[in-house]
């Protein structure tokens, strides 16, 4: 069975079994299936942050589970509940039309509700553990349903207990987040939405004018997945100590930093610009020439080992250059 269709990076792979199931009962039957045949098992949302690199002797499922209900907590907030199959941007704007605040600044990511808090999606200032309240999910072993609070997620910079210790064990199933029905923490701080916001000639911004801003500007530099095959940036921003980030300032004047405690965290897209990659292609596999962070299926034909190599040698002259490790921020299969 062909992923090609169900990877934004337009990779193909092949599936030994693929199933998509669109209820709870499916889904614990696909389950069951993948047990009684020792299959493994790859659960797939929106596809846009995986990178295969061979097929998958496997049954891979795709969620579709779709819904989204609401509960008013008090005068100023709502619970709003999402299944994990509802496209990400899409749930946005449900949110935005209804006026519900909190997830404008991140407008336009691409994914699904159910994949949302694996690595704490964040943009232009936000991150999802700003707004979730919990999460429903399935545990793969016993199918039973459980439930991780905000606490519980131990959420961080692109990472959860989803990609720690309990990597694989769960499915997510639905997510909870606390929106605002009267807005007053719209966060504009970010640079490029200040800016944004005044080119549109926008003084006091309403949610739905942030949203609006954040659109513009991932459009103008972040390649569209339909367009061009892409998983957004492929790597994390790298934290580094003071220490060494005082010795690189002393080499690299310009170099960018943004302080967080005790380490610096250094814009990767800079990093590989000064090693020479921004708009670099090498057969089918490019660094975007707007934004070198993310690596681009520039012909459309690239294999995932291609685009995997070629990630291998911006991390090598990155090591070389400035003796810091990238960290790949899509995962590969
Ligand atoms: N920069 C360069 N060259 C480049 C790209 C960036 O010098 O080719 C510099 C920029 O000049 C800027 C700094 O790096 O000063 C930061 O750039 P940008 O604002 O584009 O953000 P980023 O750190 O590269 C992160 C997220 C994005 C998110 C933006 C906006 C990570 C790994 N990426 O990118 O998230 O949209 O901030 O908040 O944290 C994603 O995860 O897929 C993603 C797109």
């Amino acid at each position: 069975f062909s992923l090609k269709p169900y990877n934004t990076f337009g990779v193909e792979a092949y599936a030994k079994y693929f199933m998509e199931v669109t209820s709870l009962d499916q889904l614990q039957e696909a389950i069951h299936f993948s047990h009684s045949d020792h299959l493994p098992l790859l659960i797939l949302g929106g596809g846009s942050n995986i990178l295969f690199t061979k097929d998958f002797e496997g049954l891979v499922i795709k969620l579709n589970l779709k819904g989204i209900t609401e509960q008013i907590v008090d005068q100023n907030h709502v619970l709003v509940y999402a299944k994990a199959g509802e496209n990400w941007h899409e749930f946005v704007i449900y949110c935005l039309n209804k006026n519900y605040g909190g997830l404008e600044n991140l407008s336009l990511i691409p994914g699904n509700v159910g994949t949302s808090p694996m690595q704490n999606i964040g943009a232009y200032g936000t991150e999802i553990k700003d707004t979730f309240v919990s999460c429903t999910v399935l545990n793969k072993e016993s199918l039973e349903i459980e439930t991780f609070n905000l606490e519980q997620c131990k959420f961080g910079y692109r990472d959860s207990i989803f990609k720690q210790e309990a990597k694989g064990k769960y499915i997510i199933l639905e997510v909870a987040f606390r929106l605002t029905t009267t807005h007053h923490t719209i966060k504009t701080e970010y640079g490029a939405i200040q800016s944004e916001l005044e080119n549109l000639g926008i003084q006091h911004p309403t949610i739905q004018e942030v949203s609006k801003a954040v659109i513009n500007i991932r459009q103008s530099k972040l390649p569209n997945p339909k367009e061009i095959g892409n998983a957004g940036s492929f790597f994390k921003n790298p934290s580094i100590s003071l220490k060494q980030f005082e010795e690189l300032k002393q080499k690299f004047e310009n170099i960018q930093g943004y302080s967080n405690g005790e380490m610096v965290k250094i814009p990767a897209g800079w990093l590989i610009e000064q090693c020479g990659w921004k708009g670099k292609q090498i057969e089918n596999v490019a660094s975007h020439k707007l934004q070198a962070l993310v690596i681009i299926n520039a012909t459309g034909l690239a294999s995932g080992k291609e685009i995997f190599d070629f990630s291998t040698q911006i991390i090598d002259s990155v090591k070389e250059k400035f003796g810091i490790n990238l960290e790949r921020e899509v995962n590969i299969i």
